[in-house]
């Protein structure tokens, strides 16, 4: 196990009603807040309503600002920074996804200079301070509610960028399991899909003796496999929703990659796909990860096997541990099918006419490469997509 220090300074609030104590919670942090939110969702759920009577309550002023889209874009990170100067607002409180969530991370580390946010998206320097963000996840997927991370698609060129800082864990993340009830189907898939891929970039790793984390991630995972199918039949079943949410969140919090490197180049391949196509990330994630698993299976087909064994009930071939491997990788396809998800970019409606261009951007006109299980180039990456398409 590697050397690690772990730290996760995120208040969970999590449970039924909990959105209505935000106003007392936010009062501890600010007076004055940017509240972003996303296409609309939350005003036809009520749960807009319900915010704004709780911040008048706890004597909280705001500025709202509406209209984030699935894969965040950076002009409406420029109009809320320009709120956030121009009415001196104290914390950015993010109600949504993992797009609102991050759309309000970038925010909150753009109100502070006076640069373009997007050079820290760049790599040009790291952001020294960030106003506070706190959040009310209504989609259990992308893991922002507890996580250092955020990704922003600049319109110009599609470039989708992430950046990973410390400054923008959220102070506090309302967790409220009811909120998911009114999820469509898809959105649903693309969570679940999105969980387990968190899990498995952790998963696949070079570093030996971490079987606790292991085990942990496994549980993770199999938690997913067993609720998903829940919540897509019974969309109000709060019990397996409760469970899902906990779990998703705990798949992205670093806690489970503790002493571990993950590998991260399935998700790095997958921003290329919706910077220029605009498709759900969970959606890109169920095309690229089974594509990336058979391409790097014979790095390591021990870890693949344990795998298989452990999560997908696969039983184990002492004579041909490969296959053994290879039946996991099918399982894990035909749970995303069961889902609704496509597994090829053909399925996903994407027109494979950008490979080259994606690989390129990818790997930065290969000058660097992506993952660390395995370590990939430009004609690697190219290759993963040829096998997805
Ligand atoms: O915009 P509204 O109307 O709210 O609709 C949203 C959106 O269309 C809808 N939705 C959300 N909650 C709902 C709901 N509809 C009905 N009822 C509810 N309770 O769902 C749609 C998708 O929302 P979005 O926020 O885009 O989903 P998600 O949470 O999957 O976020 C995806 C983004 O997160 C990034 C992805 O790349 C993508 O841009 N990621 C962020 C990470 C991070 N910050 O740590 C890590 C991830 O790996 C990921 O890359
Ligand atoms: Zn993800």
């Amino acid at each position: 196990m590697d050397n690690f220090e772990h730290r996760i300074p995120t208040k969970i609030i999590f449970g039924k009603g909990t959105e209505n104590a935000v106003g007392a919670e936010v009062a501890k942090h600010a007076k004055r807040i940017l509240l972003h939110f996303g296409g609309g969702s939350v005003r036809t759920t009520g749960l807009l309503d319900r915010v704004t009577a709780s911040l008048k309550a706890a004597g909280v002023d705001w500025v709202e600002l509406g209209g984030v889209k699935p894969n965040p874009r950076l002009s409406l990170v420029h109009e809320g920074v320009r709120l956030c100067k121009e009415h001196r607002l104290e914390l950015v409180l993010a109600v949504g996804g993992g797009s609102v969530i991050d759309s309000s991370k970038a925010i909150a580390m753009g109100a502070l200079i006076d640069n373009d946010v997007w050079d820290f998206y760049l790599g040009k320097g790291a952001p020294i301070a960030a106003l506070p963000v706190a959040t009310i996840l209504t989609i259990p997927a992308a893991g922002s509610e507890m996580s250092t991370g955020t990704v922003i698609t600049k319109e110009e060129g599609d470039l989708k960028r992430a950046v990973n800082s410390e400054l923008i864990y959220p102070v506090f993340s309302i967790l409220n399991p009811e909120l998911c009830f009114t999820l469509p189907r898809f959105q649903i898939a693309c969570g679940a899909m999105d969980i387990m891929a968190h899990l498995m970039e952790r998963y696949f790793t070079n570093v030996k003796h971490v079987g606790f984390t292991d085990r942990l991630l496994e549980a993770t995972m199999k938690t997913i496999i067993a609720e998903a199918p829940k919540v897509m039949a019974n969309p109000k079943n709060y019990d397996a929703w409760a469970e899902f949410m906990w779990a998703g969140t705990i798949a992205h919090n670093n806690l489970l990659n503790t002493g571990r490197v993950g590998d991260w180049a399935s998700h790095a391949i997958e921003h290329e796909i919706s910077g220029i196509y605009d498709v759900a990330h969970g959606a890109g994630l169920a095309v690229v990860f089974p594509a990336w698993m058979r391409y790097t299976l014979r790095h390591d087909v021990e870890r693949f096997v344990q795998w298989a064994v452990r999560v997908w009930n696969v039983e184990l071939d002492v004579f041909d541990p490969e296959a053994t491997a290879r039946k996991g990788i099918e399982r894990m396809e035909a749970f995303y099918k069961g889902l609704g998800l496509a597994v090829t970019l053909d399925g996903l409606g994407v027109a494979a006419d950008r490979i080259e261009e994606m690989a390129d951007k990818c790997t930065d006109g290969d000058t660097q490469q992506v993952g660390n299980f395995v370590m990939l180039g430009k004609s690697d990456v190219a290759a993963i997509l040829r096998l997805a398409a």
